[in-house]
């Protein structure tokens, strides 16, 4: 049975480590894992409770139809001045008032501290954000792989083996939670 997570980096940047890292989740998932990674970030409009409303804009539409395809969600996220970006918190904040079946609502999430300086605000806020929105945190699956720029290879992704080692155990432990007890 696959288990389909949505990976989704809260770093706009071209060379952004967290987009790195939820690669390298995608490139060593065991099989039964399919990963989408989310790039539409930057494409959101900003989030506007007039708005939220059929016809929804359409990248917002996208976004959702994204969320309710997963059977979880994994987020990898820089800190900006002491708390998640603002970008990720729009995202968050257009997901929060879908109230159809397969939404944020009780969507299992984990995430990826990848921050060498540790970002604990950010991951801090991440949780309250995620916690309004009434997700279910996997605790089991929050892992703290710091990764520096220099930990990058040539093909964009994380190439210290102790560091995929740990993403592919994230993505083992995230899918035998999630997965393993659902029924067919
Ligand atoms: C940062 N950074 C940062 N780091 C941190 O630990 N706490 C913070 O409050 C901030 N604030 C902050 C503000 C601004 C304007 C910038 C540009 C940067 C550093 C940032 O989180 C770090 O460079 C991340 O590694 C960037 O992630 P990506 O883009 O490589 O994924």
């Amino acid at each position: 049975m696959i288990c389909r997570f949505l990976l989704i980096s809260g770093s706009l940047r071209d060379d952004s480590t967290n987009a790195a890292v939820l690669r390298t989740v995608r490139a060593v998932a065991p099989d039964c894992v399919t990963c989408d990674l989310y790039d539409g970030v930057g494409r959101l409009p900003h989030f506007n409770p007039d708005h939220d409303h059929d016809p929804l804009p359409a990248a917002v539409a996208d976004l959702r139809e994204a969320v309710h395809r997963s059977d979880a969600i994994v987020f990898s996220t820089p800190e900006y001045a002491g708390a998640l970006p603002g970008s990720l918190k729009n995202l968050l904040e257009w997901l929060i008032g879908d109230d159809q079946h397969g939404s944020i609502y009780e969507k299992p999430v984990a995430w990826i501290n990848a921050s060498p300086r540790g970002a604990v605000l950010a991951h801090e806020s991440l949780r309250t954000v995620l916690a309004y929105a009434k997700a279910t945190v996997i605790e089991a699956a929050l892992f703290e792989i710091p990764v520096t720029p220099a930990a990058l290879g040539a093909d964009g992704l994380v190439s210290d083996p102790d560091a995929r080692d740990a993403l592919r155990q994230l993505a083992r432990t995230l899918s035998g939670t999630v997965c393993s007890a659902r029924p067919v």
